[in-house]
């Protein structure tokens, strides 16, 4: 009943942003404006007729907060009245700068009386209520309509690195690789040296490394530049057979573009076992491959050079039609053997080393590997 009222004030207004409650209304008022000669897509509002949008306003608020009898009814009102959304004052208060400028004071004036006055009954009426249903449990479950849908909770979830992280960590381990970690600031020793990397080769260069600066004369630390260090810690503290694996951050000062960072991510595998050949490591390459990228991945080995395998290959894995690059592998070196206190004569084994970011970028189609650090939940949440 209030409502119809309210509309047939609201059809004399000729504005666009006219109060919407229901689309029959709108219909009727565009009517009813042509009939009057109006264009209903006017901006122009004239004092009278904001005037009488306020008083409907106050009229049909004040008769449906003084009837409100429960919780949800309640809020249903504030919503429908005081809603800073969509509310019928939100809407009111649009009409105001299609005011003349010299009424828009007036109007102003009184659109903060109507919304004092009815913010007013509102707060009445929620004391009514508390007062009211405050006697048991039946008053609380009014206010809170239990009724209604739920607003969806948004969960968060793993960052697709570490979701990476843990899938390659999950197929070696069904390949017998244990996981294991290791410091991320490291000594020239686990870096290099025992690496077969000496003190004058171009990889121990100032410019491709985050040293650490340190009193003078003392050994300089550094961010490890590879994750090759944790097979020199862990060789250092067992005895073979081994089959580890270690995915952990690696820092080079590179300049940031679509495929360099200078904070990434390393797969590190190393298997010391009696009778290891290149063969096996190229089955246990392809079988990452496979189960990571789903089908059957083939991989091919490149002649290369690491100071730390002999012989080293790099090699590639052939997914969608193309050979793509993955990173590098070899027999560990009879040197690297020796340094950690093996006997090169009696044991042989394979390591290898790829990029996570790479192959994250890969299966998930990603062109720029900085978007992964972007933090960018648009972008996060498609993982
Ligand atoms: N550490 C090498 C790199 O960062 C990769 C590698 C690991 C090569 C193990 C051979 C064996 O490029």
């Amino acid at each position: 009943m209030r409502r119809e009222r309210h509309s047939g004030c609201r059809s004399r207004l000729r504005s666009r942003s006219a109060v919407t409650v229901s689309k029959g209304r709108d219909d009727a008022a565009r009517a009813d404006a042509q009939a009057t000669g109006g264009k209903p897509d006017e901006e122009a509002v004239v004092i009278e007729s904001f005037l009488a949008e306020l008083a409907a306003f106050r009229d049909a608020a004040s008769g449906v907060l003084g009837g409100v009898a429960e919780g949800s009814g309640l809020e249903q009102a504030r919503i429908e009245f005081l809603g800073a959304r969509s509310g019928r004052l939100k809407a009111i208060q649009k009409l105001l700068s299609g005011l003349a400028a010299g009424d828009r004071p007036a109007g102003g004036r009184h659109f903060n009386e109507a919304k004092a006055a009815v913010t007013a009954l509102f707060a009445a009426a929620q004391e009514r209520l508390a007062a009211g249903g405050a006697t048991g449990v039946d008053g609380a479950a009014d206010v809170i309509d239990v009724t209604l849908p739920g607003e969806p909770v948004r969960l968060g979830h793993v960052h697709p690195i570490t979701q990476t992280i843990r899938r390659v960590q999950e197929i070696m381990a069904r390949l017998g690789f244990e996981s294991v970690d290791g410091p991320e600031v490291e000594d020239q020793w686990h870096n290099f040296e025992a690496l077969a990397i000496p003190a004058e080769h171009p990889a121990r260069d100032p410019l491709d490394n985050f040293y650490l600066a340190v009193a003078r004369g003392a050994d300089p630390l550094l961010l490890r530049s590879q994750t090759s260090t944790v097979q020199i810690r862990v060789m250092e503290n067992r005895r073979p057979p081994l089959r580890i694996v270690s995915l952990g951050r690696v820092y080079r000062p590179d300049t940031a573009d679509a495929t360099h960072y200078p904070m990434f991510h390393q797969v590190e595998g190393l298997l010391i076992e009696p009778g290891t050949t290149m063969a096996h490591l190229k089955s246990v390459l392809r079988q990452l491959a496979s189960s990571f990228l789903g089908g059957d991945v083939h991989v091919r080995f490149r002649p290369s050079f690491f100071p730390f395998t002999e012989p080293s290959v790099e090699f590639d894995m052939e997914w969608g039609g193309r050979w793509i690059e993955m990173g590098g592998a070899g027999m560990v070196d009879p040197a690297v053997l020796a340094a950690v206190g093996y006997d090169p004569d009696e044991v042989s084994g394979f390591a290898f080393g790829l990029g996570v970011e790479r192959i994250a970028a890969r299966r998930y189609g990603v062109a720029d590997i900085r978007d992964f650090y972007r933090n960018d939940v648009r972008f996060l949440r498609q993982f």
